[in-house]
């Protein structure tokens, strides 16, 4: 069959590279894909969320399954629209979407199902926020309501940073879609982690664990980032946490967006706080992780294709994942100056040769090629992924490649993996 993958970054060439290895695959697009991604398949210039660009595409290449990387074209409709085409597509409908688009939405279906996650309350106005804030007292948590790329939320330690971050949310710093509405939450301690689960709208299959780590620098300092590596599994989703928030959470959040009438088909991405054996829902994402799907799809290869399908068809009742016991690791080299404002066009050299190790994958997020010459183009460049019987093993292989790698514009984490090496 041919394929089609939407996105261009990490999570989409890690899919990519999985998607290709299967027998099933025929040909592969991306669109728009990067300079990673043309290695597996080929790259379309088109626009995600263009959705009647995108069902004239999939007529014209016979394109007969379509996989939706990021949220922004899930929030829009794309799936909806693909679906109404009649093409088979991964992913959720934007109904179901508002698992992540909505903070209120997501504790709404919580309190519906019982799910174990912070008290919250839901606020339009700001007055009513800051009598909250002062009633319960700090720590406490504020979060702009709508899509803000995970930059809407503060973890405010005392009661003048929840004030200035209501401030500022009420002030419009999160744009229309975000700060006219805050949810502030009960602050959870613990340590976290992400699961990603599979649902068809009834069935769910869990397919990894990861932890990912959000700070710029070593030693979890500086300012938080979308990612800057990952590990799969993290010591702290043992076999007993996994299933509690499978049964606790999961299931009853499947089960309760059924009944509404939106049923979830795709990928939900779960983070827990856990703490003393108790997973605590923190957020919900209905996509795959950067770059925590780059070490799942590490650790699942050509399988995921499989999975992906049933899940789209609603046969994932008789699909299966076959584990090896292995570990996966991933160190994003990322631009200099990132997550603050960065130099592009920086020249990428040293990467031939490096995956010709089968444990190592070079996947790229923001990099083109210009005259043979791989440039960055994006702030999280590459991500540097392997695959070992342990996870020292796959964490030595990824460093001994970084380091191979000659960027002098780009800088990475030392200590991916620290909290179980
Ligand atoms: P979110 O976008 O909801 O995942 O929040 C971003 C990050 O803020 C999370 O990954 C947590 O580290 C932190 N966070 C969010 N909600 C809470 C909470 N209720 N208690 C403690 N930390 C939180
Ligand atoms: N690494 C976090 C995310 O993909 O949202």
């Amino acid at each position: 069959m041919n394929i089609l993958i939407l996105g261009g970054g990490g999570r989409e060439h890690a899919l990519a590279w999985a998607i290709a290895q299967n027998p099933k695959c025929d040909q592969l697009f991306c669109a728009p894909g990067n300079a990673g991604i043309a290695q597996v398949a080929d790259c379309v210039d088109m626009n995600p969320e263009d959705g009647d660009a995108v069902v004239e595409f999939c007529a014209d290449e016979s394109i007969s399954f379509v996989v939706v990387g990021p949220e922004a074209p899930l929030v829009a409709g794309i799936a909806d629209t693909l679906r109404s085409a009649g093409i088979l597509t991964f992913g959720p409908s934007a109904a179901a979407a508002q698992l992540e688009a909505s903070k209120n939405f997501t504790k709404e279906i919580c309190d519906a199902c019982g799910a174990d996650t912070a008290a919250y309350a839901y606020f339009t106005d700001i007055h009513a926020a800051k009598e909250y804030v002062r009633e319960q007292g700090a720590p406490i948590v504020i979060k702009a309501d709508g899509l803000a790329a995970g930059k809407g939320v503060v973890v405010a330690m005392d009661i003048k940073t929840a004030l200035d971050a209501l401030d500022d949310m009420f002030g419009g710093a999160f744009g229309a879609g975000g700060g006219a509405e805050v949810v502030i939450e009960e602050f959870m301690e613990g340590e976290e982690a992400s699961f990603f689960v599979l649902s068809d709208g009834v069935n769910v299959l869990p397919i990894g664990t990861a932890q990912d780590h959000k700070r710029a620098f070593d030693g979890d300092k500086g300012p938080n980032t979308g990612g800057m590596g990952a590990y799969s599994p993290p010591p702290v989703m043992t076999d007993e946490i996994t299933q509690k928030a499978l049964d606790e959470t999961i299931k009853p959040t499947i089960a309760e967006m059924a009944r509404r009438g939106t049923p979830f088909q795709g990928v939900l991405f779960a983070g827990f706080m856990i703490k003393d054996g108790r997973p605590r829902l923190v957020e919900y994402n209905v996509r795959f992780g950067d770059p925590e799907s780059q070490v799942i799809m590490m650790r699942l290869g050509a399988q995921v294709l499989d999975a992906l399908l049933a899940c789209a068809e609603g046969t994932l009742d008789e699909a299966r994942i076959n584990w090896a016991e292995d570990h996966a690791i991933c160190v994003v080299y990322a631009a200099d100056g990132y997550p603050g404002s960065y130099e592009k066009g920086t020249e990428i050299d040293g990467l031939e040769g490096l995956d010709d190790n089968p444990k190592l994958q070079v996947l790229h997020a923001g990099t083109k090629i210009e005259n043979g010459k791989i440039l960055a183009t994006g702030g999280r460049v590459l991500g540097i992924t392997a695959r070992g019987d342990s996870l020292k093993q796959a964490h030595d292989c990824a460093y001994a490649a970084i380091e191979k790698i000659n960027w002098p514009e780009g800088f990475y984490r030392k200590d991916i993996g620290w909290r179980a090496l």
